[in-house]
């Protein structure tokens, strides 16, 4: 029934100023252990799932779980589900919370890492309330090649509040000279309720530099391998994050933890995003669009990546939604022709995709066509 497994772990060290994930900051390990304990119990149910292509432990901070715990929902996934033998398996990771005995944990079970850096500039990183110095980030990076981590991605912001283009890019040389072969980058969001938008207000952000900042990142990138597969993600031939490619694909996930969101191929619900609430039982939120709208949504997401959609992926998804819009009717919808025309959208029998500036004005792109 799922393809692909979302572990949302609702724990950071302490809240970054611009972050509107569901987390708490500064829980004790009482707290982690009945959080893992009702995982332990909900995978139980979930047991009979099919063969999984991709998980995903993302959060708040997966990597501040201590190792005991991280060993137990290790356990627990591997007891619980059954996986492809090419499964990918990918944890977020913040450099300040890993030691020797996590980095060897993470690096055995997992096949994918991603590293929490946002900024090499310590000034920079400090603005977004970060806890890592750059130490911590050396000395993650080398416990994770020690143990032979195999893919390690990096996430980093750009169009910081005081970053200019030629420091950006400095940065992003830096990621590369590292070794990172997927990079994702992204724009500053000012997120309402949090820190940010309180103190600096929900225009901080220099909109037209952090779009200048867009185009540079994609040049830089593609003169040294990685090429821009979705709006916000770069990687080398290969080093795609499928499981996030399967989501933008319409894929069906089941997302466990609170706040996590599930996907059937047709319905869309969501825990609730209280770790209190979720431990009590409370139920999750469904999100009920008539599956004509939900094929429109779909197609949207798709358009985020560069590979956009075949008719032989539209034909994979549900009945319920390619007959809601079957891909005729998709392709021949009025509004096409003119996104077609102002050169965001590109169309080939069977194929449809963004264009570069598609990609960079996919706002556009989903305003016209949801
Ligand atoms: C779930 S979050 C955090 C993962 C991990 N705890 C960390 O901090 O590195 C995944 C990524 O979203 C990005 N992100 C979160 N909030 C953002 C915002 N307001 N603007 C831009 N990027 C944001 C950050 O790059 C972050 O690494
Ligand atoms: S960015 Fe990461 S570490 Fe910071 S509050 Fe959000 S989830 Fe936690």
């Amino acid at each position: 029934m799922f393809d692909n497994l979302y572990i949302h772990v609702p724990f950071c060290r302490s809240k970054c100023g611009y972050c509107a994930f569901y987390s708490l900051p500064d829980t004790d390990e009482e707290l982690q252990d009945r959080y893992v304990a009702f995982l332990e119990r909900q995978m139980n149910d979930y047991s009979f799932v099919e063969s999984l292509q991709t998980i995903y432990f993302g959060g708040g901070t997966p990597s501040l779980l201590p190792p005991r715990l991280l060993e137990r929902l290790f356990l627990a996934v591997n007891a619980g589900f059954r996986m492809a033998s090419d499964v990918e398996i990918t944890i977020e990771c913040n450099p300040e919370t890993i030691d020797r005995k996590k980095a060897a944990l993470i690096s055995a079970f997992a096949n994918r890492i991603s590293m929490g850096v946002q900024s090499f500039d310590p000034a920079l990183r400090q603005r977004l309330g970060r806890r890592a110095d750059n130490t911590d980030i050396e000395q993650a990076l080398a416990m994770f090649n020690h143990y032979n981590a195999r893919r390690l991605s990096i996430d980093l912001i750009y169009a910081i509040p005081g970053q200019t283009l030629t420091a950006w890019l400095a940065e992003l040389q830096q990621a590369v000279d590292y070794g990172f072969r997927h990079i994702s980058c992204y724009a500053l969001t000012v997120e309402e309720g949090t820190v940010l938008a309180q103190e600096s207000g929900i225009d901080v952000v220099d909109e037209e530099l952090s779009a200048e900042m867009w185009w540079a990142t994609g040049e830089l990138l593609h003169r040294n391998g990685l090429s821009r597969y979705e709006v916000s993600n770069y990687a080398a031939p290969g080093q795609e994050c499928r499981h996030n490619l399967n989501v933008w694909h319409g894929g069906s996930y089941l997302g466990l933890g609170p706040s996590a969101c599930s996907f059937d191929g047709s319905r869309r619900w969501t825990q609730p995003a209280d770790l209190a609430e979720w431990l009590a039982h409370h139920p999750a939120e469904t999100d009920l669009l008539p599956p004509e709208n939900r094929a429109r949504e779909i197609f949207v997401f798709g358009l985020r990546t560069a590979a956009g959609w075949r008719q032989a992926d539209w034909t994979r998804l549900l009945p319920e939604i390619r007959n809601a819009m079957p891909w005729e009717t998709l392709t021949s919808r009025p509004e096409l022709p003119e996104l077609v025309r102002q050169g965001l959208l590109e169309m080939t029998p069977g194929h449809i995709r963004p264009t570069e500036t598609g990609m960079a004005f996919w706002d556009n792109l989903a305003q016209a066509l949801l």
